[in-house]
């Protein structure tokens, strides 16, 4: 596992997607540069999801709000007093950890017993192995799942009742170590605010304490009458919005899976209060068929359920997906009541009802949310598409199987020799191709190197131009995953390619 992500970290490097924020300087911890692929392939599953969201949907329409808001915005929405860690620092190493990240970790650990167990059980019982009553009946897998739940469940319990003494009781009880220098040597837990400061205006006295905003969802919510009245929105309807937002987050690691500066993709949908329910039911399935629609196979997400609600929450869950380094959040979907829009009527004083010309009366709207974060989708994916294979000849290739719709590059134009009027007709491909999509040249080398470098960078097809197609006008496309080449005309070229990368 470990080694698969080191895999991951370092293709993306080599391959120009993503680089270390400020290397020169050695960097700056959790932020990351989307390199010349990177930031390609972060805007087609930007656009995967806009399109998916707003285009499709008649009662749903897109915002770009800024990222510094008015300071009361926070305070009404809950973060200035309620968005926080709790931090617990290990007095022999002086290292400081998230308290709840510590427990979590630890039942992370049984889990890979759990896995373990069922590994083995799956080598022994073969084709008569069921996982799903192996899970229920065996009593050693069992005991280990009940531990994690009354872990897991004291622990949201006490962080929802603000009593840090007992999430340090917890982790002196579990006699967790700490990872370095493995002492058991605990300082009292304490909340601290993950949002970033920063100051409006010059002068000293005058100048106004502002936030970056830890999250894009608080520019629709202050948005929300405009947008309605403006656009003549009718309740069910929704904002959506893609930006950035910035979290000082202590534990940050595992790549750009938890970065202090990320982007997300939210949509608020209001709702008549009393639908929320239903609609949440909605938005979960909806969201699971986007994460399915692009083939990355069903076992890798699975839904996760709260137990631990978040300050503005009646109900909440994860869709988690199989990283290299276990199932993780990817994405969130909120059932957030009327809190955020009550919440911004109380601090501003302004009404935000929703006045419902059938049933002639106002009301603050509920919102189910969904949320996901733009970068833990390009790792999702990242790290699913990197496979090492070895091929029919024993040989080994590294190939990189982005969805052709996301993948930055969609095709490699290939002189076989660098002359005999190749690459003129390379390049006259190119100039007819490059209208629709991303296209690029490449002459160096042997050809069967270059169709390993575009396997490598994700490239989904090769055309590749040789001494027949002087003769015939006809090209060679070769399919990244299959290897498979076929012989076309030039003049379909693009038909063929657009057929499988259009969104
Ligand atoms: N508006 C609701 C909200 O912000 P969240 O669960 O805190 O909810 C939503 O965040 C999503 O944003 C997460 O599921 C995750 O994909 C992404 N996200 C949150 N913190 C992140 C971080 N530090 N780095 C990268 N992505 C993050």
């Amino acid at each position: 596992q470990d080694d698969q992500f080191k895999k991951v970290v370092s293709h993306a490097k080599e391959y120009g997607y993503i680089f270390q924020s400020s290397e020169i300087y050695d960097g700056l911890s959790a932020v990351y540069d989307y390199a010349q692929n990177g930031a390609e392939l972060k805007k087609n599953i930007r656009n995967y999801w806009w399109k998916a969201m707003v285009q499709m949907n008649e009662n749903i329409v897109g915002i770009d709000a800024a990222i510094l808001m008015h300071p009361t915005t926070w305070k009404a929405s809950g973060h200035v007093d309620a968005f926080n860690d709790p931090l617990i620092d290990n007095k022999d190493s002086k290292k400081r950890y998230r308290a709840d990240v510590l427990v979590e970790d630890y039942c992370a650990k049984i889990e890979g017993k759990i896995e373990k167990e069922v590994k083995k059980a799956a080598k022994r019982f073969g084709d008569a192995f069921n996982k799903e009553e192996f899970l229920s009946t065996n009593g050693r897998v069992v005991g280990y799942q009940e531990k994690i739940n009354t872990i897991l469940s004291r622990l949201g319990k006490s962080l929802e009742n603000e009593d840090l003494a007992d999430v340090k009781a917890l982790i002196e009880e579990l006699e967790i170590v700490d990872p370095i220098s493995g002492s058991k040597n605990w300082t009292e837990v304490k909340q601290f605010n993950l949002m970033f400061g920063t100051k409006l205006g010059a002068s000293a006295d005058s100048a106004m304490d502002l936030y970056l905003r830890p999250e894009t969802a608080q520019g629709i919510f202050v948005n929300f009458l405009n947008v309605q009245k403006t656009g003549r929105m009718k309740i069910p309807f929704g904002i959506a919005q893609t930006g950035k937002a910035f979290r000082n987050e202590i534990v940050a690691r595992q790549f750009i899976f938890r970065q202090r500066e990320f982007e997300q993709m939210e949509m608020q949908f209001f709702v008549k209060p009393g639908t929320q329910k239903e609609w949440y039911e909605q938005w979960k399935e909806n969201r699971m068929k986007w994460h399915l629609s692009l083939g990355m196979g069903t076992d890798n997400y699975r839904f996760h359920d709260h137990e631990k609600l978040a300050h503005y929450a009646d109900a909440a869950t994860d869709i988690e997906f199989k990283f290299p380094f276990g199932f993780k959040e990817l994405e969130g979907i909120h059932s957030r009541t009327d809190f955020d829009l009550k919440a911004h009527e109380k601090f501003s004083g302004k009404k935000l009802q929703y006045f419902d010309h059938e049933a002639k009366e106002s009301y603050v709207p509920y919102v189910v949310e969904t949320s996901i974060g733009l970068d833990r989708m390009f790792l999702a994916i990242f790290s699913n598409s990197l496979v090492d294979e070895t091929l029919e000849d024993g040989s080994e290739r590294t190939v990189l199987r982005l969805p052709a719709v996301l993948a930055p590059t969609k095709a490699a134009v290939l002189p076989l020799v660098k002359k005999d009027g190749l690459p003129e007709i390379a390049r006259k491909i190119i100039d007819d191709l490059k209208f629709d999509f991303n296209v690029i040249y490449d002459e160096k080398d042997a050809v069967g190197r270059r169709y390993r470098r575009q396997d490598a960078a994700g490239t989904p097809f090769c055309i590749t131009v040789d001494h027949d197609t002087l003769e015939d006008n006809m090209v060679t496309i070769r399919h990244r995953d299959t290897m498979e080449q076929q012989r076309v005309k030039i003049e379909d070229v693009r038909e063929i390619i657009m057929k499988e990368v259009d969104m």
